[in-house]
């Protein structure tokens, strides 16, 4: 029931959906806003009998869309996507993003950079002047996980970020496994000064998958408001 839920966040998801047109080929997002966003888009699917492709960037958002009646499809049944609308944890002024929160970061990447246009959909909470406040997620393999660590920890004293914390996400007292079956370390920086840099530095470590720095990824944010309104940064 949408009248529970966030209105920033149903503000945000309304004008995104808005965007969805018939015969269109979608990425849908994964966390609590981009739930939403499937609720509102399962809404208009019903009302107005919308033939739509839809390609997921997690399980539980495979789940989530399946049980409100859209049909998901793989990426690679699906192919090149229109439009992916997908949550985030902060996004700069030059819609640079930090991602992977809820873990799903490494699809939601893939799912992402195979689309024309990327939308994110945020409440004012999650803008920021810098990014970096928001802990990293970076998923990691299990094979020399300990040594990934090691190595990380080395690029973040290269690159003067030596006090982070880097922290291996749990769910309860059990290791936290992505939807590919990898681990998360998540990376306490508390401000990342160059974000570019610190991309290439960890994109260079074999046992890393993928970090959760969307740099030139997002087109276009809409940032709902409480009042219903929203703001849109391009
Ligand atoms: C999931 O892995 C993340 O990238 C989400 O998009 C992000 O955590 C936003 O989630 P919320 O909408 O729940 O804040």
């Amino acid at each position: 029931d949408l009248s529970q839920s966030d209105p920033a966040k149903v503000a945000a998801s309304r004008a995104a959906v808005a965007l969805v047109r018939d015969g269109m080929k979608l990425g849908l997002g994964t966390g609590s806003t981009a739930a939403i966003m499937v609720q509102v888009l399962a809404e208009r699917v019903k009302a107005e009998g919308l033939n739509l492709r839809c390609a997921a960037t997690s399980k539980a958002t495979t789940d989530l869309a399946e049980s409100l009646g859209i049909k998901i499809e793989t990426l690679d049944e699906i192919g090149w996507l229109d439009l992916t609308i997908d949550g985030a944890d902060e996004v700069d002024p030059d819609l640079h993003l930090i991602k992977g929160g809820g873990g799903a970061h490494l699809r939601e990447k893939v799912v992402a950079m195979a689309s024309d246009r990327m939308v994110v959909i945020a409440d004012p909470g999650k803008v920021v002047d810098q990014l970096g406040a928001f802990p990293l997620p970076v998923e990691v393999l299990h094979f020399g996980f300990e040594t990934t660590r090691k190595l990380i920890r080395r690029a973040l004293d290269t690159l003067d970020l030596g006090q982070t914390e880097v922290l291996q996400r749990l769910k309860g007292s059990d290791p936290w496994v992505t939807d590919e079956g990898n681990l998360i370390l998540d990376l306490h920086l508390g401000v990342i000064p160059d974000a570019h840099a610190l991309a290439r530095a960890l994109a260079a470590i074999p046992g890393v998958v993928e970090h959760g720095l969307f740099l030139g990824i997002c087109d276009l944010a809409i940032i709902g408001k409480a009042d219903g309104t929203v703001v849109e940064l391009d």
